[in-house]
């Protein structure tokens, strides 16, 4: 979703709201560098599996009445999703703990984050800004997008679509603050195809 190249991996990222998935695990035991943050690292392991149980019967149950709003060609169906997000979540618990005590995830929430400017050479944040148009109000959007490129040289955000797949209203308010502030911002296609309509990503920094 991040179009990544083999050199993108080899610079220091920022994961914003990685939460529960597997992408820290599997690049950092590929050699990359790489820091998660996500308010759900407050919490010990045993309650993050605990919230993931509870919340994964969930999962399968929304999407199967949004079924036609995504794109099945590449996933059987509803259980093989939700198998293969059950696969990223056991590879990220099992890596939590020591991933925690070197720093490799740490509990911080947008809009303020405990870095110093230009800390990490990329910063990418998927499925929270734009997603959730409806639950994350323009100021909450506009601060926490220049705080991401305040602690990255580079940001990608994806996707651009709520989740009624229409292009996100803070879209364009977004485009125009980064632009006052004399940043280059591109909307980028993207090849990861899940949710229609979510086929570009923003780029700017
Ligand atoms: C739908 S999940 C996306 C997880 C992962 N990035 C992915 O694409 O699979 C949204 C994540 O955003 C996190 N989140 C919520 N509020 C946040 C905030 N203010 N700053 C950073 N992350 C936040 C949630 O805890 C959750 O883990």
């Amino acid at each position: 979703m991040f179009l990544l190249t083999d050199k993108d991996r080899a610079r220091t990222i920022l994961g914003c709201g990685d939460g529960p998935a597997s992408f820290n695990a599997e690049l950092s035991r590929a050699g990359g560098s790489v820091v998660s943050v996500d308010p759900i690292y407050r919490f010990g392991k045993e309650k993050i599996r605990q919230r993931i149980v509870e919340a994964y019967p969930q999962v399968p149950a929304q999407l199967s009445l949004n079924f036609s709003d995504y794109l099945w060609t590449k996933l059987g169906g509803v259980e093989e999703l939700g198998r293969l997000r059950m696969q990223a979540m056991e590879l990220f618990l099992a890596d939590y703990e020591a991933g925690k005590k070197t720093g490799r995830y740490q509990a911080a929430s947008l809009p303020a984050l405990p870095f110093t400017d230009k800390a990490f050479d990329l910063a990418l944040c998927s499925h929270y800004l734009f997603l959730y148009s409806a639950h994350v109000g323009p100021e909450q959007h506009a601060a926490s997008v220049l705080e991401l490129c305040r602690v990255a040289r580079e940001v990608r955000i994806y996707p651009l679509v709520d989740l009624d797949g229409r292009r996100s209203r803070h879209l364009g308010p977004i485009q125009a603050l980064l632009k006052e502030s004399g940043k280059e911002v591109m909307l980028v296609p993207v090849d990861y195809r899940f949710q229609k309509g979510a086929t570009e990503m923003l780029v700017t920094g």
